[in-house]
């Protein structure tokens, strides 16, 4: 491998979620999200944005796809809405759903782009909500029941598969938090829904294993390693601990070793797992999806979450998120994943930045994001040199897209998204992209430097 060369069958991709594009929400059959109550519930996205149009991609999935394809994806990946397949959560099924994905999917493969599906991206059924979702004790069942679906329809031609996407926010901020659908601010109940997301995730992986269908199939959560501000310092160290354990042992605890972290289980109301839902959890899984976004070294704090602080450095460059770029920390995480939970594999399903820049004769000249990604890249390089088995790369996003909370306000694209006209623009970027790609290297973009 050269200095500046990925191996020789690193996969190179962009990533979407359906709620995020697909727009469509009345169409065809489709049940309701949490998503559609949330966003449509008054103060909670900013500027009272909604998904309701989104990138319209569910009738433009055609061209979005050839666009992929004069881009020179490798891989694509996108996630499943539960409620299009199955309007009420469970039982029956809705065809025209199913039709769309085999219509999205086989436009990939005639264009020899690998699809990836990611079965749950937040788009919970409403109708599953309703009754008290994953809370309930066969919460898991229902979901390997939807996820079966999804393996018998797709799965003779989608090989990659992807359980949750990061199930912290969707326990975290959707229900302490109260930022994401559906809006609750329990504690308890945050907790209780990451163990049931657990439980689906291990229900999933049996249905996937028992039907053989020679594919891998992971989950992915979001890293946010949190470095000791001073490495030295037995506190920072027990902040910096704790803080990882909370945000990334949360959930990858259990399914690479069957149990939460000690620090949880002594310092939360975890709910606890029985010797049986240890094994469902924690069965081998594929490769490990690694998103990667914000990061913050951490200070001792009595007044700190988990005793951490985490420190910002105003000098720093952030993105229209508030996130620092510091890339090196991609390096930093993937080697610390690697060395804590040890997968076969990692993938970087997510990472990427929010910039907004104007269209000029119909060009995007996206510099930061060019900067970004071309040091981002940088940095996993080097993680693959100390032994990280990263074996490939997702950029968010294919499309400027519906960014949760914060509606229409934050372009993560590396295609600029007309959202009055539906017209889409290559940015810089995803040129640069393509000749990353086409050389499976950075030299080409460091040359362009
Ligand atoms: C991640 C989400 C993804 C996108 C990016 C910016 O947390 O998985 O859908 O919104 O952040």
């Amino acid at each position: 491998m050269g200095e500046l060369d990925f191996p020789r069958d690193f996969l190179w991709g962009a990533a979407t979620a359906s709620y995020q594009i697909e727009g469509a929400v009345n169409e065809d059959g489709r049940g309701r999200s949490v998503w559609d109550t949330f966003s449509h519930t008054p103060g909670q996205v900013q500027n009272g944005d909604t998904g309701d149009m989104a990138c319209d991609h569910y009738h433009l999935y055609k061209d979005d796809v050839a666009l992929m394809s004069e881009l020179g994806l490798q891989a694509y990946r996108f996630s499943i809405s539960w409620p299009r397949l199955m309007p009420s959560g469970t039982g029956e099924v809705n065809q025209k759903g199913v039709d769309f994905y085999n219509r999205l999917i086989d436009a990939l493969l005639e264009n020899g782009i690998r699809p990836a599906a990611t079965l749950f991206h937040w788009d919970y059924p409403q109708a599953l909500q309703d009754q008290a979702g994953w809370t309930t004790p066969d919460a898991g069942k229902v979901f390997g029941d939807y996820a079966e679906l999804c393996f018998r329809s797709f799965g003779d031609r989608v090989k990659f598969w992807i359980t949750h996407n990061e199930p912290w926010c969707y326990a975290f901020l959707g229900h302490e938090v109260g930022a994401h659908a559906p809006g609750l601010n329990d504690q308890e109940l945050a907790l209780k829904v990451g163990h049931g997301l657990l439980l689906g995730h291990g229900e999933a992986v049996s249905r996937y294993r028992a039907l053989n269908q020679g594919g891998k199939i992971g989950i992915t959560t979001n890293h946010q390693h949190f470095a000791p501000l001073n490495p030295d310092s037995e506190f920072d160290q027990l902040a910096s601990s704790q803080q990882n354990d909370w945000m990334n042992g949360w959930f990858l605890d259990p399914i690479y070793f069957g149990d939460y972290p000690e620090y949880l289980k002594k310092t939360y109301p975890m709910p606890v797992f029985t010797d049986e839902q240890k094994m469902l959890v924690s069965q081998k899984t594929d490769f490990m999806g690694l998103n990667f976004y914000a990061v913050s070294k951490v200070r001792y704090s009595d007044q700190g979450h988990n005793q951490a602080e985490q420190i910002d450095v105003p000098e720093i460059e952030h993105t229209e998120m508030g996130w620092m770029v510091v890339p090196d920390t991609l390096r930093e995480t993937l080697v610390y994943s690697q060395n804590r939970w040890n997968p076969d594999e990692i993938y970087v399903t997510e990472n990427g930045c929010a910039y907004d820049y104007p269209v000029e004769n119909d060009k995007v000249h996206d510099v930061k994001r060019q900067d970004f990604l071309k040091s981002y890249l940088a940095s996993a390089h080097q993680a693959i040199e100390e032994g990280a088995k990263l074996k490939g790369y997702f950029v968010w996003s294919f499309l400027d897209n519906f960014e949760w909370a914060f509606g229409y306000s934050k372009r993560f694209g590396i295609v600029h998204v007309d959202y009055g006209t539906q017209r889409r623009i290559p940015k810089d970027s995803a040129l640069m992209y393509r000749e990353i790609i086409r050389a499976n290297s950075l030299a080409p973009a460091v040359a362009s430097v």
